[in-house]
């Protein structure tokens, strides 16, 4: 049944692959014929230039998005690769993946300030949100993904919300995390209905429809399509299953089944 046109696959290859497997990578999931999904992949940062330099060639589809950046365009921010230097690199930037909210304290206030980055050039901002196994324990989850969301787009001018991304990844269901556990695809469903609720409280509801959401934490060919059906996402996100592109291409075979 065709219940969604566009469809956006990212794959996360996070902090995987040398410059020279990611650039092998690449070349190998160009290969991919999609029709109407469109994939990018979150390039680990040192094969960026690399990978973006690959993708640009004619018969190449892929789309290049980076893990993370600094918003500060420039400056004394030794370790950090700036919203400028990947302008022109990228399409599409992950902005506050809960690896990095987690391990590296990233709040909201800078997810703020980097989508606001983002939007100020091409790129395309992909906000991450999702709450921990102890905020869903204590019934929080909601009220985080709520103020994530609401955090993250405050600074967002309502005709710009076509191009931003929201990704929900509950940060139990992430396999990066080591846990085990899958969303149901319902839960995963209500989460989604808030979030677009939280959008349309922020901007309206004509706007909030402009908002793209995707769905991660797990995803594979076994439980994409069920979670596609409940949540009507516009997308996925995808980590472990990405590295490989059997994995990858299953998952897009069966999301392309589903039109
Ligand atoms: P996973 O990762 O598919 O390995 O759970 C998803 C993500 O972290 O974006």
């Amino acid at each position: 049944m065709l219940y969604n046109m566009y469809m956006l696959l990212v794959a996360n290859w996070k902090m995987n692959f040398t410059a020279t497997e990611a650039l092998r990578n690449l070349k190998k999931f160009s290969k991919l014929e999609p029709t109407d999904t469109e994939i990018v992949i979150a390039a680990p940062q040192i094969a960026l230039a690399q990978m973006a330099e690959a993708a640009a060639a004619e018969d190449c589809k892929i789309q290049i998005a980076a893990q993370n950046f600094d918003f500060h365009p420039n400056g004394a921010r030794t370790g950090e690769v700036g919203i400028e230097q990947i302008i022109g690199l990228v399409d599409y930037a992950l902005i506050g993946h809960s690896e990095r909210r987690v391990y590296y304290n990233e709040h909201d206030k800078a997810c703020a300030q980097k989508v606001a980055a983002a939007l100020s050039t091409k790129i395309r901002p992909i906000l991450c949100v999702g709450e921990t196994a102890l905020e869903r324990e204590r019934k929080q989850a909601e009220l985080v993904v709520r103020a994530q969301v609401a955090a993250g787009l405050a600074g967002v001018a309502s005709n710009r919300l076509g191009e931003v991304i929201v990704a929900y990844e509950p940060v139990w269901a992430i396999s990066g995390f080591g846990g085990s556990k899958l969303c149901d695809p319902q839960d995963a469903a209500k989460m989604f209905e808030i979030i677009r609720d939280e959008v349309k409280v922020m901007f309206g509801a004509a706007n909030a429809k402009r908002v793209k959401l995707l769905y991660g934490g797990s995803v594979d060919s076994d439980n994409v399509a069920a979670y596609a059906r409940a949540t009507k996402a516009e997308g996925f996100l995808v980590g472990g299953a990405s590295l490989h592109l059997y994995s990858f291409r299953d998952i897009l075979d069966k999301i392309e089944l589903l039109r």
